[in-house]
C-alpha cells in the first residue's frame, strides 16, 4: 500500500484548533490516554500541541494539519524514548499513513538521535495501532492486565520495544 504523501513539521499555533477537533471525537480519543476522556481545556489541548517537547511533530497531508507524532520520556541513561501518535483524520486511516509515519519516526529516533531502544504501548482492543507496531518490527514486552476502563468494561494496555539493530536488519531486508 502505498501511504498518502506527508511531512513531518514543528506544530505551530493554528495548529491548535484543528487538535481539539481531533480530541473531541470518540473514535479519535478512545484509545488516548484517560486524562482524554473527558473534556479539555484550551490551555491543555495547547500544552500537548505546543508545549516543552524533546521531539513532537505535526503530520501534514496536503497541507492540512492531520495530527502529532514523536517521542517522550526521554532517558539519555538507558538510550530509550517512547513513541506516539495521534492521526486524527479519520479520513485518513487505513491508508498507510500510520504505518509510514512510525517508520519514518524510528528512522530519527535512530539515526539522527542515536537511541538504542524505542518503546511504546497501546490499548489491546486498539486493532489499527496494534498493525502499525507490529508492521514497524515492535515486539511485545509485556501487557497490564485490566490497565484501563473503556467502554464499559477493563482493557489490557500491551508493551512493545524495538531495538536500532531490529530496526536497520528489517530496514536492509525492505524493498527500496
Ligand atoms: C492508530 C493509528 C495511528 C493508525 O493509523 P492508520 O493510518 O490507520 O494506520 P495504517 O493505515 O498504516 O494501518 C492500520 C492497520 O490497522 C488495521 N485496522 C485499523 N482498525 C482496525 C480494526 N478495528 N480491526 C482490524 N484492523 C484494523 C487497518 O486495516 C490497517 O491494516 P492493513 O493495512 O493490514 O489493512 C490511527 O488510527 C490513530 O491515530 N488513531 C487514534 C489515536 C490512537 O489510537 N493512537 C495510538 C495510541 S497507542
Amino acid at each position: 500500500m502505498t501511504a498518502p504523501p506527508f511531512i513531518l513539521r514543528a506544530p505551530r499555533p493554528e495548529d491548535v484548533a484543528a487538535y481539539c477537533g481531533f480530541l473531541s471525537d470518540p473514535d479519535v480519543h478512545i484509545w488516548l490516554e484517560d486524562r482524554c476522556q473527558r473534556p479539555l481545556s484550551l490551555p491543555e489541548i495547547q500544552a500537548f500541541v505546543l508545549g516543552p517537547a524533546w521531539c513532537r511533530w505535526a503530520i501534514e497531508c496536503d497541507g492540512a494539519f492531520v495530527g502529532l507524532t514523536g517521542l517522550e520520556d526521554y532517558d539519555p541513561a538507558r538510550g530509550t524514548a517512547r513513541f506516539f501518535i495521534v492521526i486524527g483524520d479519520r479520513k485518513l486511516w487505513g491508508r498507510g499513513l500510520g504505518e509510514a509515519v512510525i517508520r519514518r519516526v524510528l528512522e530519527h529516533g535512530f539515526h539522527g538521535l542515536g537511541l538504542r531502544k524505542i518503546v511504546s504501548d497501546f490499548m489491546a482492543p486498539n486493532q489499527g495501532s496494534r498493525r502499525i507496531h507490529e508492521r514497524a518490527g515492535f515486539r511485545e514486552e509485556g501487557c497490564a492486565r485490566d490497565d484501563s476502563w473503556r467502554r464499559g468494561g477493563w482493557v489490557d494496555r500491551v508493551y512493545v520495544a524495538i531495538f536500532k539493530d531490529e530496526f536497520d536488519a528489517q530496514s536492509q531486508g525492505a524493498p527500496s
